[in-house]
């Protein structure tokens, strides 16, 4: 989870330093810390909390050395090893060495006995500190510095990476990565940049190199060198153009990333139809031809796997792929499905869901399953991720940048994919049965746009809603059908933001157990569009309504029995096909989390106890 930065070159260092970790906070807000060479040896500040904290700390304490200094490493962290104190804080000092790591050390028991049987007291609690001493004893041994990142790294067992400075080789920053990922730029003004992903380099370059598991960086003012981990060989390091922007990952105006990127949405649903789809192409459903597809079209069976929002997504996935595709599809989560036998049908196409591309779990399932060589693919937002490298091929969703730790817009942007695929596998059973799905989901973006947007904006109305039910004990979310992982999508989001609890429900399961919780604290939320399925959820309410429970009832403008049975009512907007009522339902969660959350005043952008990208298992 954790974010790092390393710069090295002609610009102030901490002001690099501090930029990057702004833009990588999401990964991780416990503790932040940075270090940088001064004349007088490497300085490090650090502190528990947040990145304020050490710039408030820094504001008080006007430092030349600091504004001088053109060479340091930031880390933002997400306590795994040792509580978010400031000595657990990075970066770690060990003698010379000072380092920043993101991911864990699983053999760090071992590693730490033998280094205590040396005589070295680590001051920390953490893992991390323990590299930095696995690099001192090379060095001691006559290493060369970078020979002795290499060989500490080899000591190692677990997915990580580190950013290793030495005072007595100023201006070298070594990176090491095997399975967190580090991401490398040249500086135009010359020296080079690492980090933890490409959004702190971003302002200064789009051209990136996405550094592969078992690689080292080298990066001084001279440039940037790539090696082997194993051998020390040098690598010709191929760099890539990113196509976001430096605009994506600001707050455009928007008190918080996440209302900003709920907006987002219909603009992020044009991009990824335009860019998933072949648009020269006047027949429906035609996907961009790339490696993924032919997995795609030729599979027997889908298997999702995913974690938190983008099982939801795959759920509703599996709705769609099933009724249009007529396609079996299987969705488990990656931390069950990774350690219970499954049996694969034959042709059965694994596929890896994750906005990140970077989730421990997701990308363990896939790795897994390629070693049985079973077909994988990725669906992710972020070009350059693990699981978009390791896939066997990959569909992207084009979000862009999503810094909101709470999925938005990449949640709908994974549905607008699971729709084409969908489509386009109808399509090939039968040419033309796609047509009128594509009519109806090209106007998605639009009617999603006018009813966020529109006179009467939803938000007003769920703003007032939220006002009048926000010291209730409790919520419930119910639905059926594609409704349902909506519901479970509405729970998991007030939980993650505003920490207040609530339960996803299948409407027809409440009476096997949860309607005993339902009394007049409670509030239930009843997704009910127009479907198919609508008249049995309203005949789940009903049982519900006569427990005392405040129903927040959201569906059809004219549907006078739901809005009746309702305290309170959002009224969807008219749409043809009722399986796409999801992108609307979503945008009317999401904003109920959002309205409520900040009613409670939390951390909307970056929850307690979370990040973005959950790297751990
Ligand atoms: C919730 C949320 C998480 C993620 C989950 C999987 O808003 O963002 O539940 O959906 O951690 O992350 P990815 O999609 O990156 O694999």
């Amino acid at each position: 989870m954790c974010g790092i930065v390393g710069y090295v070159g002609t610009r102030p260092a901490v002001d690099v330093l501090v930029r990057g970790l702004k833009r990588l906070e999401y990964r991780g807000y416990d503790s932040t810390g940075v270090a940088f060479e001064t004349p007088r040896g490497i300085l490090i500040e650090k502190s528990e909390g947040k990145l304020e904290r050490v710039e408030s700390l820094m504001g008080a304490n006007p430092n030349a050395d600091r504004s001088n200094s053109v060479c340091g490493i930031g880390h933002t962290r997400w306590a795994t090893h040792g509580k978010p104190t400031t000595t657990n804080a990075h970066p770690h000092r060990a003698g010379s060495v000072v380092l920043v790591h993101n991911g864990i050390i699983e053999n760090y028991r071992e590693i730490k006995s033998e280094l205590l049987k040396l005589g070295y007291k680590p001051e920390s609690e953490t893992d991390s500190e323990l590299f930095g001493y696995l690099v001192l004893e090379e060095m001691k041994a006559g290493q060369s510095f970078v020979n002795s990142v290499r060989r500490a790294f080899k000591k190692i067992d677990g997915a990580c990476s580190f950013v290793v400075m030495d005072e007595k080789h100023p201006g070298v920053i070594v990176g090491a990565r095997n399975g967190s990922p580090l991401v490398l730029a040249k500086d135009p003004q010359g020296g080079a940049i690492l980090a933890s992903d490409a959004q702190p380099i971003l302002e200064y370059t789009k051209d990136v190199y996405f550094l592969e598991n078992g690689e080292v960086a080298i990066i001084s003012p001279q440039g940037v060198e790539i090696q082997s981990l194993e051998t020390g060989a040098r690598i010709t390091p191929a760099f890539v153009t990113l196509n976001w922007s430096v605009d994506q990952i600001d707050k455009g105006g928007y008190p918080h990333y996440m209302l900003k990127e709920i907006y987002e949405q219909p603009s992020a649903l044009v991009d990824t139809f335009n860019s998933s789809l072949d648009r020269s192409r006047s027949e429906p459903f035609v996907l961009a031809p790339h490696k993924g597809v032919d997995l795609l079209m030729n599979a027997k069976e889908l298997t999702l796997i995913a974690c938190g929002t983008s099982y939801y997504s795959s759920m509703i996935g599996k709705y769609w792929l099933e009724n249009y595709g007529e396609i079996p599809v299987n969705v488990d989560f990656a931390s069950e499905y990774r350690y219970r036998s499954s049996v694969l049908r034959e042709q059965s196409v694994l596929v890896g869901v994750s906005q990140s591309g970077e989730t421990a779990d997701t990308l363990a399932v896939l790795r897994e399953l390629k070693k049985k060589n079973v077909p994988t693919l990725g669906l992710t937002n972020v070009r350059g991720s693990t699981i978009s490298r390791e896939a066997g091929g990959t569909f992207f969703t084009y979000a862009g940048p999503e810094i909101g730790v709470a999925a938005t817009k990449s949640f709908t942007t994974q549905l607008a994919t699971f729709l084409m695929w969908a489509g386009a596998l109808r399509e090939k059973h039968k040419k033309g049965s796609g047509q009128k799905l594509f009519e109806e989901m090209i106007q998605l973006p639009h009617l999603l746009k006018s009813y966020l947007e529109g006179d009467n904006g939803v938000q007003k109305k769920i703003r007032s809603i939220a006002t009048q039910v926000q010291n209730k004990k409790g919520f419930f979310f119910i639905g059926r059908g594609p409704s349902f992982p909506i519901a479970l999508e509405g729970a998991l989001k007030l939980k993650e933001i505003a920490y207040i609890h609530a339960e996803g429900y299948a409407a027809g399961e409440l009476k096997h157990g949860p309607i005993a919780m339902i009394d007049e604290s409670m509030v239930v939320v009843v997704l009910a569009p127009k479907d198919h399925w609508r008249e049995k959820t309203i005949s789940n309410l009903e049982e519900v309504k006569a427990r005392g429970a405040t129903i927040i009832g959201v569906g059809d403008a004219n549907d006078s029995h739901l809005k009746d049975l309702s305290h309170h009512f959002v009224a969807l907007p008219a749409i043809e096909n009722e399986d796409l009522s999801v992108f609307p339902l979503a945008a009317v969660v999401q904003l109920l989390s959002y309205e409520l959350a900040v009613l409670k005043g939390t951390d909307v952008d970056q929850p307690r106890n979370l990040a973005k990208s959950v790297t751990v298992e």
